[in-house]
């Protein structure tokens, strides 16, 4: 065997996870015989000593298989909770020299490769990032896997909320994840004809939504599709103070509940709300997912193999590569006033909420 390197999965779920382990450990085996040691449950799987080693076998038959066969976890790499006074990231480094890692592989979004770029330096680790999330809002790459599959989950679920919207003759209100950024609801929402896209980038004034609703009912179309993500805030809420709206937002419903209301108080229609959930990020990757996930990981244990650390495998100009994870580390990557799919969606008349 050459290399030895550490694998996990942090934060959040998403389809394409699995595929993405087997790409990399399959590549890394077979290519180079190198020797991969999964982490159950994220970085608590290093502070547990909770691993195993994964070999072409052990992540075979894996690639449609939603989740992540390692487990997951939003563990605290630098913050403990009361009464734990265990030095995480001496722990971590301990664990990575104990098992003679050359690199740890991290798949994970911006809190988690975050977390890699800071363990490489406090504690000297290598380490590489790869970009998953639904919420496709991780900086230096163009897409991340199990975005792809979320918004076809979700334009499925729009689609079928439009023929009972149609029959009802209601407004239907669909909430969308995306934690801060407003990816997923905007491409499920063009891909599924939303008529109204309300998004965090871009605060809504009640009235503009409640115009373009009333207008389709003028042109007989008595029902609207309107679709909401979830950190979407309103004029008002986007103008308060940051801590105000911190303790507001935990006291108020979700962002697709304060619309319906708003709605229905503004044009006295009937509204109706669907909290997609967690159904955005369960089941098999689509096939643009499984894709992605297997150039993704293949080239990640290249570039173990060529020992490019301190780098997150990126898709860059459609291709796969990789970028300085000090870029990535601490942002958010936001849907632009001149992205091509906003600008379309504004050209075909969908209501964004700012006008
Ligand atoms: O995976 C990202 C995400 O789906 C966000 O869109 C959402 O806000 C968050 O995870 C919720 O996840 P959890 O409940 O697991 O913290």
């Amino acid at each position: 065997m050459n290399k030895r390197f550490g694998i996990l999965t942090a934060g959040g779920d998403c389809p394409g996870l699995n595929a993405t382990i087997r790409a990399i450990v399959k590549t890394a085996h077979e290519k180079y015989h190198m020797e991969a040691i999964g982490f159950q449950h994220g970085y608590k799987g290093i502070l547990d000593r909770d691993y195993r080693v994964l070999t072409p076998e052990s992540v075979s038959g894996i690639l449609t298989v939603g989740g992540t066969i390692l487990g997951t976890s939003r563990e605290k790499v630098f913050k403990n909770e009361e009464g734990d006074n265990r030095d995480k990231t001496a722990i971590i480094r301990e664990v990575y020299d104990e098992l003679d890692l050359d690199c740890l592989v991290v798949l994970g979004g911006n809190g988690s490769n975050k977390k890699a770029y800071q363990l490489q330096e406090a504690v000297g680790l290598n380490v590489i990032g790869l970009p998953k999330t639904i919420d496709n809002d991780i900086v230096g790459t163009e897409q991340c896997f199990g975005f792809s599959s979320a918004v076809a989950i979700a334009t499925e679920a729009i689609d079928r909320i439009h023929t009972t919207a149609h029959s009802h003759n209601r407004i239907m209100i669909i909430e969308l994840m995306g934690h801060h950024a407003g990816w997923l609801a905007l491409y499920a929402g063009v891909a599924g004809g939303g008529d109204v896209i309300l998004m965090p980038e871009i605060p809504y004034d009640i009235d503009h939504v409640a115009r373009a609703i009333n207008k389709r009912a003028e042109q007989g179309k008595e029902f609207s599709i309107v679709v909401v993500a979830e950190g979407a805030l309103s004029k008002e809420e986007a103008a308060m103070k940051k801590s105000k709206r911190k303790e507001y937002l935990l006291n108020s419903p979700s962002a697709g509940y304060r619309v319906a209301r708003a709605i229905e108080k503004a044009t006295g229609l009937e509204s109706r709300i669907t909290v997609l959930g967690y159904v955005q990020r369960g089941g098999t990757p689509n096939a643009w997912d499984r894709i992605l996930s297997t150039k993704m990981g293949s080239y990640a244990a290249d570039m173990l193999h060529a020992e490019d650390y301190g780098r997150m495998v990126a898709l860059i100009d459609g291709r796969v590569g990789s970028v300085d994870l000090a870029v990535v580390a601490d942002k958010v990557r936001y849907v632009e006033e001149d992205d091509r799919i906003l600008m379309a969606a504004r050209s075909i008349g969908t209501c964004l909420g700012d006008e």
